[in-house]
């Protein structure tokens, strides 16, 4: 019997409608589009309005309209990862109120957190459920609503984030096509660099932590910067070298959208020309967990079947990591 391999079979996005531009956050704080583009590619984001409007909202619509594309019920998903850092709520899960929200009735499901690298983390994990033969369709959402955990007076993290949601359908393949292989790392030392503080257990919400604004995303933009442009970097280069990969091989880059300046580093170190790199970072800026399957959503029409794809990403805790792929249709 060949090999199972896991295979992404349908992709989705979703994305509120309402636009926060870098004209409007000149209005907001001390900064100019000039500076913001400049410095990180970003034109515009979404944000998601409303009271009680949570990630599930978003991660709802993606997977309704996923399963329409495949032409699938939602009682056929057998599980489903949320990758998120901003869920509903601290538990239950948003993974379950996404199942219910869509009528996904014989799924189980959890939450996947690993800040800006929740997606890799999530779609490795989802495809080892599709290998060992346990499960048939794993659904993969990731999604979150930054605006929730953002200072929109502190101009080093407010420029950048932005709320989004993209879904994959993982299905088995014996074919040889769907995910190859992936490198996934962790570095608990760099906590500290970018993190929300208060919220969890170490530090539960009171009075205190709220004057004091520790319930918002902070980082040191320096360090992050640093840290991600190297091992980002490092990991792709690591991922096609180990599959035997050169630049030609690679069809696609797929990089977590943080800022430009860190994909082009990337994609230089990969020898990967910009013609092969997803970038929508202008229009949605750093969504999190949303960036990479955003990306494959709004370039779908333009994958093959067999096209050798590199997902690669970077976020808080430290997370990265990379994953080879090959895509398994044609739309
Ligand atoms: O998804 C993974 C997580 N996040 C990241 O990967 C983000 C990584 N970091 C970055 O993208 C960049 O560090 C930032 C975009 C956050 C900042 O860019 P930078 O080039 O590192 O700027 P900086 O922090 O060194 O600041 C340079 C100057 C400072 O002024 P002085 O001290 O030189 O006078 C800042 O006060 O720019 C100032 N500045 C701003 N000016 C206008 C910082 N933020 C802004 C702003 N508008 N929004």
């Amino acid at each position: 019997m060949s090999k199972i391999t896991a295979a992404i079979t349908a992709v989705n996005g979703y994305v509120p409608d309402y636009v926060l531009d870098n004209k409007e956050l000149e209005t907001i704080i001390e900064t100019t589009d000039e500076w913001i583009t400049t410095r990180t590619g970003i034109k515009e984001r979404r944000i998601l309005k409303g009271e009680g409007q949570g990630s599930s909202v978003m991660g709802a619509e993606a997977v309704k309209g996923l399963c329409e594309k495949r032409g699938i019920s939602p009682e056929e998903i057998d599980l489903l990862i949320c990758c998120t850092v901003t869920a509903d709520h601290i538990f239950p899960a948003t993974a379950n109120i996404i199942t219910d929200k869509v009528g996904a009735t014989n799924a189980f499901g959890f939450d996947l957190n690993a800040a800006c690298s929740g997606f890799i983390y999530g779609l490795t994990t989802g495809s080892k459920y599709i290998e060992s033969g346990s499960h048939k369709k794993v659904v993969v959402v990731g999604v979150d609503k930054m605006s929730s955990i953002i200072d929109y007076e502190d101009r080093t993290t407010c420029i950048i984030f932005g709320d989004g949601c993209g879904a994959v359908l993982l299905e088995p393949n014996e074919d040889g096509l769907g995910i190859q292989d992936a490198i996934l790392k962790s570095d608990g030392s760099g906590a500290q660099f970018l993190s929300q503080k208060a919220g969890g257990s170490a530090y539960p919400p009171t009075h205190e932590t709220v004057d004091a604004k520790e319930h918002y995303a902070r980082q040191d933009g320096k360090t992050v910067f640093k840290f991600a442009v190297t091992n980002m970097a490092d990991v792709s280069a690591e991922i096609m070298e180990k599959n035997n990969l050169s630049s030609d091989d690679v069809a696609w880059l797929v990089p977590h959208q943080a800022n430009k300046r860190i994909i082009d580093a990337t994609a230089r170190r990969m020898g990967v020309s910009d013609d092969k790199v997803m970038l929508n970072i202008h229009k949605y800026g750093n969504t999190t967990s949303g960036t990479i399957p955003l990306c494959l959503w709004e370039w779908e029409n333009q994958l093959k079947k067999g096209d050798n794809i590199i997902i690669a990403a970077f976020g808080g805790g430290f997370t990265w990591g990379s994953i080879y792929l090959k895509w398994a249709y044609n739309s």
